[in-house]
């Protein structure tokens, strides 16, 4: 049976096993802002059911351990530069490519039906607007500007790096209020089909982007700090 190592910081925790990301969100454990915790400390502090979370953490190692008898059972840590940059580029930024517009427009529909019954809903369309702006010009700054630059080993990047750091923690504080906001994504008796479909696609978004940003934080930019 693989035991969970509670000494480890979170942030290598994930870096290791990334399966661990599904479980520490279910459970609202913070293993991005809060990288430098360790296991131990964030889960006592994130959440009051830490037997169950650990019994689900290894639970989850365990399959993901038996999973990677194949071919595909790289770690994260262990994938090359340009590996690491290209499966940035070709699973997160282009899914956000993919998923801002629609969000967006999905989103001022909702608001456009229901903003009188739900005020919050302006808040929310009003962060999300500020977000996908963000996440447009850093994609733009991080395939352009900084990733040719690593996968040239170019070390003269970190005052850049430092600058996406600083937008990653926005976008995470982003993050953190449309969770607030949507009080967990909990739907409102009258939701329509629309108002779901806008909820369940910020949902897949909070959980990608704490993959993402977690990919070039803690594994991507930390190799040339
Ligand atoms: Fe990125
Ligand atoms: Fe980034």
């Amino acid at each position: 049976m693989i035991k969970l190592d509670l000494s480890q910081t979170i942030g290598e925790s994930v870096t290791i096993n990334p399966e661990l990301v599904r479980v520490y969100m279910d459970y609202g454990v913070d293993f991005c802002c809060g990288g430098d915790r360790t296991v131990k400390e964030a889960i006592e502090r994130d959440t009051d059911e830490v037997e169950k979370l650990i019994a689900e953490a290894e639970k989850a190692m365990e399959q993901a351990s038996q999973f990677s008898v194949g071919s595909s059972s790289m770690k994260l840590s262990d994938f090359s530069t340009d590996q690491l940059i290209d499966r940035i580029v070709s699973q997160h930024h282009s899914y956000l490519k993919k998923e801002l517009p629609v969000i967006s427009e999905l989103m001022f529909t909702i608001l456009m039906v229901h903003g009188d019954n739900h005020p919050e809903l302006f808040e929310i369309h009003k962060v999300f607007g500020g977000l996908k702006t963000e996440l447009e010009g850093h994609l733009v700054k991080e395939e352009r500007m900084l990733f040719p630059k690593l996968r040239a080993n170019d070390a003269d990047c970190k005052a850049l790096i430092e600058e996406l750091e600083a937008e990653h923690d926005g976008a995470g504080d982003a993050l953190h209020q449309l969770t607030d906001l949507t009080d967990h994504f909990k739907l409102p008796e009258d939701a329509c089909t629309t108002y779901q479909v806008v909820y369940e696609k910020l949902k897949v978004l909070v959980a990608d982007m704490y993959m993402h940003v977690h990919t070039e934080n803690n594994v991507l930019f930390k190799r040339f700090a």
